[in-house]
């Protein structure tokens, strides 16, 4: 893995989600243990970035509410970005204590969902990520900020791309943001837009690293991963065994499974530098913490290259048909 956020050829960058956007979405409260040995298990597994949690509301999000612990209590690894999502001051003030490598700032492209998932109007929200990143910056912490509903919105629809553009210019210039992430938060993406929106991305943002985060809610996510790709993007948040959703976004699902877009873009030929059986069994061992089986429709068949014995009587069918020959 070449690890090059700005990759060129064929090395895909996955920044890993699952313990963040999908352990929020679960209604069962993994013990804090699990959580830190999932994030040392991704590492090890070659992750690269990995977000680890997030440093919101204990009410918004109860089952991210041992926040602290998690992130102070993993492993550490030279190579490894070490993420956590935060909404406001206090969440920074958090996140930088509990020493994370970067603050992932959120705020939605939508009026409708900022106000349901942070309470704020979204001239608020950027005030508030105003000071956020200006406390990351004063404490050598890297600023990305990823905003919600880039591609449509559940409540209101349509989200024009031009004032996406203008929200991760502002992210760019008045944040200092090193990168961005367009989420597509209720998989209302679809490749046409992909296409043109990362093509319109990295030629107004071009110093500015590129994240694509889709939900597979349509069935649309590996669709966009390649068009994204085809239109030159590298970089792509996706979670382990598909768990994820935004509990304040109606009709949520779960995010572009790691596994299944490794496995694709495996045979692709591009370079997600994973160990894909490790990941697999990862996966699975996740089923008994969150009380129910994982969408992940590799854990269920297996990589292609995994293959089945033939039937036992297989050489008797071939004597046979041999015989009519
Ligand atoms: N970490 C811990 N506690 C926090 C916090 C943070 N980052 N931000 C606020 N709080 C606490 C306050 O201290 C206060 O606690 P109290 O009731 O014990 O006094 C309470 O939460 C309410 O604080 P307030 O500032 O009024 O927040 P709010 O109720 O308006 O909620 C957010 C605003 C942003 C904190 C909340 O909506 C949130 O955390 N949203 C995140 C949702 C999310 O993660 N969605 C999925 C990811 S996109
Ligand atoms: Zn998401």
């Amino acid at each position: 893995m070449s690890g090059a956020w700005f990759g060129e050829g064929r090395a895909v960058r996955l920044c890993e989600v699952g313990p963040r956007d999908g352990l929020q979405a679960e209604s069962a409260f993994v013990p804090t243990a699990d959580k830190i040995a999932l994030v040392n298990a991704l590492a090890r597994a070659g992750v690269s970035k990995i977000e680890v949690t997030a440093f919101v509301s204990p009410a918004a999000i109860p089952a991210l509410r041992d926040a602290d612990a998690v992130m102070q209590g993993i492993e550490r690894r030279a190579e490894v970005v070490y993420s956590a999502l935060v909404p406001n001051v206090r969440g920074a003030a958090r996140a930088i204590d509990a020493r994370a490598d970067e603050l992932n700032l959120v705020m939605s492209a939508s009026e409708s969902h900022n106000l349901s998932n942070l309470r704020m109007t979204r001239a608020q929200s950027f005030a508030s990520l105003r000071q956020v990143a200006a406390m990351a910056h004063g404490a050598g912490v890297a600023v990305n900020v990823s905003l919600s509903c880039a591609f449509g919105c559940p409540m209101e629809g349509n989200v024009a791309i031009e004032d996406v553009l203008a929200w991760c210019e502002r992210y760019a210039r008045e944040l200092g943001a090193s990168g961005v992430t367009l989420c597509d938060t209720t998989g209302m993406a679809y490749p046409a837009q992909v296409s043109a929106a990362t093509r319109a991305f990295l030629e107004r943002l071009p110093g500015t690293a590129l994240t694509l985060h889709f939900h597979d809610t349509r069935g649309m996510g590996l669709a966009n991963v390649l068009a994204a790709i085809d239109a030159g993007a590298r970089n792509f948040d996706t979670s382990i065994g598909g768990l994820g959703g935004c509990p304040y976004a109606p009709g949520a699902s779960g995010n572009v499974c790691t596994e299944e877009i490794a496995h694709a873009l495996d045979l692709c030929g591009y370079a997600c530098g994973l160990d894909l059986p490790g990941l697999v069994a990862q996966a699975r061992s996740l089923e008994p913490l969150i009380g129910h089986a994982v969408a992940s429709q590799i854990v269920k068949a297996g990589l292609c290259s995994e293959l089945h014995p033939r039937p036992h009587d297989f050489e008797a069918i071939r004597r046979r048909a041999l015989a009519r020959a």
